[in-house]
């Protein structure tokens, strides 16, 4: 059976700041409240010409180059994302034209903040059945489109940002080891958006409510993850074989630092093996664990080899831990390969494909 390893990675941060002073100006709070509960000091918001696939597309970009792997090589793009461009089609789709996936499936999967945990577990799976031997795993939001700027209690929280995974096969033992998954709809109600979908479509009543934006019960929220952080974490150790004095670094859900801490304590590890960031970006939902991991191995925390755990929770109610050994690119012989220049001849398919679409709708007019 194939192992599944990590060989690519890469992320996208809108550039624009807004800092805690900032929010100040907008809501009733501070930053000394805003830093003390969450540890948050500043996060990332999209330009109005940023969206997820952007974002995403050049998370993805930037990992397919890591891991020296050419866009039409890959076959499957899962885009895991809170705030996906529309209801439908699929994010991942629009990532996969943009990049040049031409042999790609894609579909997006929905788990939440616990996303990227989900996404890379399945990119997994398919991977270790040896029914595909390349995938793209990308974790992206602008939740700040979705953030009510006069709720204090929500606003504060939420950042953009996205990051992107190429997992290949490899008979070289090491990539994802184990991972567990799950979930408890009874606490929906917790964090959700209650309209736009098909229960509550889109209504000027819907609209004047508020009802388009992020609801959460902080309180409820906050006890949840406490519990299931270092939970949802032994138990992918346990599975592993492996305990927490195997594992080099943990990159949790960067939702906020009280969480973060709570679970260092249960699983009795010193603060420092865990990866935080949560001070620049905020809570970047389904992106945060992927740009955190990706922070970590760029300023050398993380090296080939290590054991490391993702952990995270979030709507649905949604849990979950995964198990890798960061083992790093594939060591083949290939000449180097540059995503970016792909991009250009994607645009060119993508337009000659939709002009291939018009032509035929014209002959299949006049067989009619
Ligand atoms: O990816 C998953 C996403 N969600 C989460 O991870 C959220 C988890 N929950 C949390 O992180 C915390 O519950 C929050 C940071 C959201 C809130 O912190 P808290 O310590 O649970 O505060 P609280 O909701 O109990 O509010 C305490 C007080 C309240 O005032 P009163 O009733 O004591 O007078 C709030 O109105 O703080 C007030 N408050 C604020 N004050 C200043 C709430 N938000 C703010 C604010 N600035 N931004």
């Amino acid at each position: 059976m194939p192992f599944a390893h990590i060989t690519g990675w890469g992320m996208s941060v809108p550039e624009p700041v807004l800092t805690n002073e900032d929010i100040a100006k907008i809501v009733d709070t501070n930053d000394e409240w805003i830093r003390e509960r969450t540890g948050i000091r500043e996060r990332r918001i999209a330009r109005e010409t940023e969206f997820p696939s952007t974002l995403g597309v050049e998370a993805s970009l930037k990992a397919l180059e890591v891991a020296n792997l050419a866009p039409k090589d890959i076959e499957l793009v899962i885009c895991t994302s809170s705030s996906p461009e529309y209801i439908f089609p699929a994010t991942a789709c629009v990532i996969q034209d943009e990049i040049g996936a031409s042999k790609a499936g894609a579909f997006d999967l929905l788990a939440a903040c616990t996303g990227f945990i989900y996404a890379t577990n399945m990119a997994a799976q398919a991977i270790r059945s040896g029914s595909i031997k390349n995938a793209l795993v990308v974790g992206t939001e602008t939740l700040s489109r979705f953030v009510n700027w006069k709720d204090r209690s929500t606003c504060i929280l939420f950042g953009d940002g996205a990051g992107a995974f190429v997992l290949q096969a490899s008979e070289k033992p090491g990539g994802v080891i184990s991972s567990v998954m799950h979930s408890d709809g009874s606490g929906a109600n917790s964090l959700i958006l209650p309209a736009g979908g098909a229960r509550l479509p889109a209504t000027e009543a819907t609209v004047h409510e508020g009802k388009h934006y992020i609801h959460m019960d902080g309180k409820e929220v906050f006890r949840f993850a406490t519990r299931v952080m270092g939970q949802a974490t032994r138990e992918a150790l346990d599975l592993a074989g492996l305990t927490t004095d195997d594992v080099q670094w943990i990159i949790p859900h960067q939702a906020n630092y009280r969480i973060i801490a709570t679970a260092a304590k249960y699983l009795k590890m010193p603060l420092d093996k865990f990866v935080i960031n949560v001070d620049r970006y905020g809570n970047t939902s389904t992106a945060s664990i992927p740009i955190a991991a990706i922070e970590a191995f760029q300023k050398g925390q993380i090296k080939n080899g290590d054991k490391v755990v993702f952990v995270g929770f979030g709507a649905g109610l949604t849990w979950g831990a995964l198990v890798a050994e960061w083992t790093g690119p594939l060591a083949v012989a290939r000449k180097p390969v540059h995503p970016e220049r792909y991009r250009f001849f994607a645009r060119i398919r993508s337009w000659a494909r939709r002009i291939g679409r018009i032509i035929e709708g014209l002959f299949a007019r006049k067989e009619l």
